[in-house]
């Protein structure tokens, strides 16, 4: 194994103060660096991107933008939480998936090779599945690999404080399974041993 610790950038909250999907969010990296991993919080509300805009280089953007991209392309692997809004994910979060535009020429087109766990909160009782559903759409599209086990937490205001922690431990250990099965699904992926061999003509 090369000699350094796998990489993972956690992406999320919403723009509000005290998010619920941003505390999900933490409680998951948490587990993540628990398993040996490095991680990095994007916290949406804190980079305050601007919307993606089609054709704009990436050199007119902001430094917020470009340390954004930058750390997508870094990383080994990723866990997304949103928040529903309207039945599905919150615009704040696929805004930034589409940033992932600037990594379509790199040697890892998009999130090629990179494992994604998926997060969402919501209000009521559907929408939290609803919205991880659709990321996993986005997330296929941009080649990366969605982590079997995806952390869906309804009625979310009853689950997290202002403190941002998740106080129901029935989700708080879910979102600590998902931590830890991203490093162990993503670590083949960042540090290939052996390729399984062509079979030889006979
Ligand atoms: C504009 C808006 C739309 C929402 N739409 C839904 C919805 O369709 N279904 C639902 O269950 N909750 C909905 N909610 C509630 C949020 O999903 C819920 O409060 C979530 O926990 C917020 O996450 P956050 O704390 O990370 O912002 C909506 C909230 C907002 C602000």
């Amino acid at each position: 194994m090369e000699d350094r610790r796998l990489r993972v950038v956690g992406i999320g909250g919403t723009l509000r103060e005290g998010s619920s999907s941003l505390a999900a969010l933490r409680r998951a990296l948490s587990a993540a660096e628990k398993s040996g991993a490095e991680t990095e919080i994007l916290d949406l509300r804190e980079i305050a991107l601007p919307m993606y805009e089609p054709g704009r280089a990436l050199d007119d953007y902001g430094p917020e933008v470009r340390e954004f991209v930058e750390a997508m392309r870094r990383s080994d692997a990723l866990i997304v939480s949103t928040a529903a809004y309207h039945g599905t994910l919150a615009g704040v979060t696929k805004n930034a998936l589409d940033f992932a535009q600037f990594l379509a020429r790199d040697d890892r087109p998009y999130l090629h090779e990179r494992v994604v766990g998926l997060i969402s909160t919501a209000g009521g009782e559907q929408a939290a599945s609803n919205a991880n559903r659709a990321m996993v759409d986005t997330v296929h599209a941009l080649r990366g690999v969605v982590v079997p086990l995806m952390v869906a937490i309804p009625r979310a205001w009853q689950k997290t404080d202002d403190d941002g922690n998740v106080n129901d431990e029935r989700y708080g250990a879910r979102l600590d399974q998902l931590g830890g099965l991203v490093v162990d699904l993503a670590v083949p992926f960042a540090f290939p041993t052996e390729r399984v061999p062509a079979k030889s003509a006979a």
